[in-house]
């Protein structure tokens, strides 16, 4: 037996139904523990049935790591914001188990997402990753060619600290610019 033999076998799949327990609880990790989120109070297990609903109707991917059959972490692409003009720029998150992280697997799960948005209507994909304290996150995108497109300074505050958000973004594919139009007065409003 060779040592390729015994390397687990890591699967990126579609997420189902009966993964999603596993991402809820991933993600309670995250929330509890760490400011990758700003979110604080875990979400139920049928707020991910609703997620993978909706992310569903709307195409967009949502997918899971197996490794030896189980789930090890997931990522999926979002609604960037909630306007319609907004429709082809998505946000990106990949969370892992907290015991396989620096593996290769948050590597395989984003460039499986990144094919898949590709496949999609999206042009756009934006990474909102917290700040300072989360290297492996800057790292792992700016692998797949994600660049800083700005700084939020002192969003957040979590676990009694003020935290920023380092904005990365991802052209999956060039968009020509087009000189302003549409009727006088449209500049300036809230987007
Ligand atoms: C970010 C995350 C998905 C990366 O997944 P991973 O499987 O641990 O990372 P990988 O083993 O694939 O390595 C990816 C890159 O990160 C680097 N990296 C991994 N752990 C690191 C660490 N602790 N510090 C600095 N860099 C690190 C690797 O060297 C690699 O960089 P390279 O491609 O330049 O060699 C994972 O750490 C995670 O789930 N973090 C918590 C949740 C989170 O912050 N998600 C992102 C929200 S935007």
């Amino acid at each position: 037996m060779t040592a390729d033999d015994r390397r687990p076998i890591r699967l990126i799949r579609p997420a189902a139904p009966a993964d999603l327990a596993a991402v809820a609880g991933i993600y309670t990790h995250y929330v509890r523990h760490t400011v990758s989120t700003f979110e604080e109070t875990p979400p139920p297990v049928e707020h991910w049935h609703q997620r993978l609903a909706d992310l569903t109707d709307r195409g967009l991917p949502f997918l899971v790591a197996e490794v030896s059959g189980q789930v090890v972490g997931y990522a999926y692409a979002g609604p960037w914001r909630p306007k319609p003009a907004y429709r082809h720029t998505a946000e990106n998150s990949v969370y892992l188990s907290p015991h396989h992280l620096g593996r290769g697997h948050g590597t395989a799960l984003l460039r499986a997402l990144v094919d898949a948005c590709a496949r999609t209507e999206l042009r756009q994909l934006v990474a909102v990753i917290a700040s300072p304290g989360n290297d492996a996150s800057v790292a792992l995108h700016r692998r797949f060619g994600f660049t800083e497109a700005g700084r939020l300074a002192a969003v957040g505050h979590k676990h009694g600290r003020w935290i920023d958000t380092l904005l990365m973004q991802l052209t999956l594919v060039p968009t020509p610019t087009t000189p302003a139009e549409g009727p006088a007065g449209t500049t300036g409003a809230t987007q």
